[in-house]
């Protein structure tokens, strides 16, 4: 039995492709291990999302470069957009052996097992879903878990690389999901996450019936109601309110929703071809706090996106305050190759131009943050206990309904169980109480 570990980089996506990866192979004569430095075998899964996210993996790869000298019987793959977008230019690094795209798994059993095989499997799939894989999970994991219900996305979101290295959009069997979630709570599992680019344009047709991302989910909180759900990523241009209401008529389907809104300008947002308004974004934030009040809104901001004026990231701060966001996961724009703003538009706001909005972006999201998590001190809320708090071991965390990060002294519960928590204090991460 070869020892192989895998070093995940990217979204959920990739951390739910690397326990598919961990499956096809522990039924092949492999055995993962929690440390790579036990390993024969180093697997990296890749994200291309942005410059920094490729120059990470990189330096990783010097990095086995200088292992492999040291110790001649390593191997080292590539997995993940990465090895879509790059193909053979990766296999001239002096660490790399297989370049393996996120379509191509199935292959690696064999490529690993023989010297003869080709070294490179990038095609991308209109079909491939890995739904009748069931994904290794390793015992370390929490009681939380990532299903992917969808790969690949069709938006062409100028400024995305998604597309050009994950494929075109294609949804799951609903049977293999429901299969997957029931598995996962028998093993004790406390709360999954559907993950798909763009879970709204969720589709799955079966003779006459054609099931939607509502109906999925009310089929999946149906099935397993001792499960929490979450899911994301929705996009604001096809989440309409039948999801909502599937929301409100479930109290499993947990009260949060990522909606990234990337700019507060019609005109960026136009030219990012997101194919919405701000006007119809706001519309859609309406809804939610009329069909689920109080439920958790998070979203994702570029800053300094091609042609961006001081007016364009103005707007983008009201929209902000106007929202009043929960969380937020904060960008500064970063190019590239060949997406449609690679090819159409100049990359034309100055580095420390764009720094400097990003940083007032941020400066802005710390004091909703901090004003949202205000709001709730004094509550009760249901808190899923997920782990020790890295912080002291006398104290546990967890996440509340609406997706916020909860930290509490540990008495006498464990990992797995359902809290009630009375918040008695915040920070802008984070929310402090005491169970009651
Ligand atoms: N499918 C999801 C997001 C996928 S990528 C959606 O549609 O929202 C996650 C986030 O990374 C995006 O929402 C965007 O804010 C950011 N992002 C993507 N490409 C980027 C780029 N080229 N530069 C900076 N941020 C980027
Ligand atoms: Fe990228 Fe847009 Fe697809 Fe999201 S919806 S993955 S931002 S192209
Ligand atoms: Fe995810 Fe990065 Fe690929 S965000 S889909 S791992 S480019």
């Amino acid at each position: 039995m070869i020892p192989f570990y895998i070093e995940t980089y990217g979204c959920q996506m990739n951390v739910s492709d690397s326990e598919v990866v961990a499956s096809l192979l522990a039924g092949s004569g492999y055995v993962p291990c929690s440390r790579w430095e036990e390993a024969r075998i180093l697997l990296i899964n890749t994200c291309s999302i942005r410059e920094n996210a490729e120059k990470r993996v990189m330096n990783r790869l010097d990095h086995f470069a200088r292992l492999k000298k040291k110790n001649p019987q390593l191997r080292v793959g590539v997995l993940g957009c990465m090895a879509t977008r790059l193909k053979e230019q990766l296999l001239e690094h002096p660490a790399v052996d297989w370049v393996v795209g996120p379509d191509s798994y199935r292959h690696l059993p064999a490529m690993m097992g023989s010297p003869a095989s080709a070294p490179l499997q990038t095609q991308l799939s209109l079909t491939e879903t890995y739904a009748d894989i069931t994904p290794y999970r390793g015992r370390e994991q929490t009681v939380t878990s990532f299903v992917t219900i969808m790969r690949g996305c069709d938006n062409l979101c100028a400024y995305c690389i998604v597309p050009y290295v994950r494929g075109r959009e294609r949804s799951r069997d609903p049977q293999s999901i429901q299969a997957e979630v029931e598995a996962l709570q028998k093993d004790g599992f406390k709360e999954v996450t559907l993950l798909g680019q763009n879970v709204n344009s969720y589709r799955w047709k079966a003779g006459e019936e054609t099931v939607s991302f509502a109906g999925l989910l009310e089929r999946i909180a149906l099935a397993v109601p001792n499960l929490r759900i979450r899911f994301t990523t929705s996009h604001p241009k096809d989440m309409q309110d039948d999801v909502l209401h599937v929301m409100a008529n479930h109290h499993n389907i947990c009260k949060q929703i990522h909606l990234p809104v990337q700019s507060g300008s019609n005109a960026v947002l136009a030219k990012m071809n997101r194919k919405y308004t701000r006007e119809t974004y706001l519309d859609r934030i309406r809804s939610i706090r009329t069909i689920l009040p109080g439920c958790g809104i998070s979203t994702d901001l570029i800053a300094g996106f091609c042609a961006e004026t001081e007016e364009d990231h103005r707007l983008t701060l009201e929209l902000m305050k106007e929202v009043r966001f929960d969380q937020a996961f904060m960008f500064q724009y970063s190019q590239r190759p060949n997406t449609l703003a690679a090819r159409h538009y100049p990359d034309d706001v100055p580095e420390e131009e764009k720094t400097r909005r990003l940083s007032e972006i941020i400066a802005l999201q710390n004091r909703l943050s901090l004003e949202s998590n205000r709001a709730d001190v004094g509550k009760t809320m249901e808190v899923l206990v997920e782990g020790t708090s890295k912080r002291s071991e006398e104290d546990l965390f967890g996440r509340t309904d609406t997706g916020k990060v909860c930290v509490f002294p540990k008495g006498t519960n464990r990992v797995g169980d359902l809290v009630h928590v009375r918040i008695t204090s915040c920070t802008a991460a984070t929310l402090k109480g005491d169970i009651v």
